[in-house]
């Protein structure tokens, strides 16, 4: 969470900085500020709230060739004009961003700082005023800096611009993404590659604990040794355009439309010249070695991986558990002999799966990723890496990263059991070529959600979906999108579990909204339908083709049984979408979420 950028060149750096942190503002925007330094010293402008906000703040006058910049999604310290980065020492000397958490800041405080009066509460702060400290017991500014960062426990993206060094911005990484881009003349630093896109398509990664010289000619990195590193840089593959909303009015509806060309292109991927499915060898044979797979994942991604687990028991024949990341590490279950685990993650930074994944890799177990960054964390310290080439989710609430994912599994599933010998009826090109186009005729059908969500949900403080079975996993999705961007209470449960303790909330009007895609269970999800009906809930039925009754609302086009959630989900975002906007909530950024939590 939280976003940070910075550029040393010779263009205007508060007007990259601005559309820098534009692009960022998905991981956090509850405050935002930019640094920038030119012959008269450092000007710095901050603001609570979004980026609009700062940059009516910003003097446009002020013309500057270096600057930092930051993006707030706060953790230490409520969002407000002091707690918002940038940050200066007190001599006014250094300034700087961070992205992270520092968690010894309060021993380093007690050990270093004890005279210095603070001006925020973050634990930011620290860093800028140790800099400071050390710089004035007679350290050069790298040499303090670097001092600095070897004090620090936990994670951080850091740059620093120091009054008396205006031609070099002072760069670190730990945990927290980092990326610099290269151009010609110039130099940039950001939390992602789209940050920067508007100005250079050319990046060079950097690793945990290494710090960066940038220069607007120059970029030296280091270790925490203090030697040099040579990295060459690479370059990446986006589109300008992918990162735009075009003639959408929101990230979300966009990412929503395009689900149908994502599965394509999934296909296309791995796919061979005989256009026959393909996974890389060695993810086939850990997969095929391993006697347990563990899915681990957080929010949209983990309820991907409910539905992965049954593609992989399903097709491939081999158990799998799925865990919520943010618990895995102190609820650890006990582990067959041969684990494989695989990590779901949209972004590859989360910090909650990436803490499982160093501990799994500290007990010598493989892993693969899956993810839609290609180069993320994640991507980088697993074993293996299988890419959901969904394009740049943009939107907090997740849509087409979920069906990248489930559609990924059921490749990784079926090529896993093909080599397994199993003699599958399922023709999953074929198959998954009948999802895009179903995906196509729901994404054209937009009315019939808007007027459920605007029947339904307008005035409603709660919500419940029903599913039993694999529409079960797609409700707890749909429950999800719901109450992040609308606000409303919205639970998922399996239908049978209703009767339970649930039913007790159902009032007079209470939207329930169920899901009937799976034949076994038909008969069964409609009776718990009935259950809510007769208890004054204002139900809606979401069925599939050939398992229809009268009382239907909306009938998805037919596909295969077990691809069911690639479709069934695609109402309930779209629902979600226009509960939120009738509700004239936020639907891109909603209140207290950043699209990228990067913080445990
Ligand atoms: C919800 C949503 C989140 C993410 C979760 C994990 O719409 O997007 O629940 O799914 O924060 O993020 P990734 O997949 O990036 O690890």
């Amino acid at each position: 969470m939280c976003g940070i950028t910075g550029y040393i060149g010779e263009m205007d750096a508060k007007e990259i900085l601005l559309k820098g942190l534009e692009k960022l503002e998905y991981r956090g925007y509850d405050s935002a500020g930019i640094a920038v330094s030119n012959e008269k010293g450092v000007h710095i402008f901050k603001e609570k709230g979004r980026i609009a906000d700062l940059r009516s703040a910003v003097d446009g006058e002020i013309f500057a060739q270096a600057g930092i910049g930051h993006t707030r999604w706060a953790t230490h310290g409520v969002p407000s004009y002091i707690n918002a980065h940038p940050h200066q020492s007190t001599s006014g000397r250094f300034t700087l961003v961070h992205n992270g958490v520092i968690e010894n800041y309060t021993l380093l405080m007690s050990d270093y700082l004890q005279d210095v009066p603070f001006q925020s509460d973050t634990d930011s702060e620290i860093i800028v005023q140790l800099i400071a400290k050390f710089s004035e017991e007679g350290l050069e500014t790298e040499d303090a800096f670097h001092k600095t960062i070897n004090l620090l426990k936990g994670s951080y993206a850091i740059a620093l611009i120091d009054v008396e060094a205006p031609d070099i911005i002072f760069i670190a990484k730990n945990k927290s993404p980092l990326l610099v881009g290269v151009g010609d003349g110039f130099n940039v630093v950001a939390s992602d590659a789209m940050a920067m896109i508007q100005v250079t398509d050319t990046f060079i990664e950097l690793m945990d604990k290494e710090m960066v010289i940038l220069k607007k000619n120059n970029v030296t990195i280091k270790n925490l040794q203090g030697e040099n590193v040579t990295r060459a840089p690479y370059k990446a593959e986006i589109d300008a355009e992918d990162i735009e909303k075009g003639t959408y009015p929101h990230y979300m509806l966009k990412e929503i439309d395009e689900q149908p060309l994502v599965i394509r292109k999934i296909i296309q991927a791995y796919q061979n010249e005989k256009d026959e499915l393909v996974v890389v060898d060695d993810i086939v044979k850990s997969m095929k070695e391993a006697d347990r797979i563990y899915i681990v994942a957080c929010g949209t991604s983990y309820h991907a991986g409910l539905v992965g687990k049954q593609f992989i028991e399903n097709m491939a024949e081999i158990p799998v558990e799925v865990h919520v990341a943010s618990e895995f590490s102190y609820n650890m279950p006990l582990l067959s002999a041969k684990p494989l685990f695989i990590f779901l993650s949209q972004s590859g930074e989360t910090a909650d799966s990436r803490a499982v994944l160093v501990r799994i890799k500290e007990m010598e177990h493989r892993a693969l990723t899956i993810t839609n960054v290609p180069g993320s964390t994640l991507s980088r310290e697993a074993d293996y890496t299988m890419l959901l080439h969904a394009g740049p989710e943009i939107a907090v609430a997740s849509t087409k990263a979920y069906t990248a994912q489930i559609a990924v599994l059921a490749i990784l599933a079926n090529v896993t059991a093909k080599s397994r010998g199993m003699n599958l009826a399922l023709d999953l090109v074929h198959e998954l070529g009948i999802i895009a186009n179903a995906m196509e005729v729901l994404c054209d059908t937009k009315e019939e959600f808007e007027k459920m969500a605007s029947e339904f949900l307008p005035f409603t403080r709660n919500c419940f979906f029903i599913g039993r079975s694999l529409d079960y996993f797609v409700c707890l999705e749909g429950a999800l999108k719901l109450k992040e961007i609308s606000y409303i209470q919205a639970e998922g449960f399996a239908g049978g579990e209703l009767k339970h303790g649930t039913i007790a909330l159902i009032e007079d009007g209470t939207p329930v909204i169920a899901l009937a895609t799976q034949e076994n269970v038909n008969w069964s999800i409609r009776g718990n339908v009935k259950e809510v009906a007769a208890r004054g809930a204002n139900t809606c039925i979401i069925s599939m083709k050939g398992l229809e009754t009268e009382e239907d609302r909306f009938l998805l086009p037919k596909v295969n049984q077990l691809l069911t959630p690639l479709i069934s989900v695609i109402p309930l975002q779209l629902i979600a979408y226009y509960a939120s906007l009738h509700r004239g909530c936020d639907v891109d950024k909603p209140r207290n979420l950043a699209k990228s939590v990067t913080v445990e």
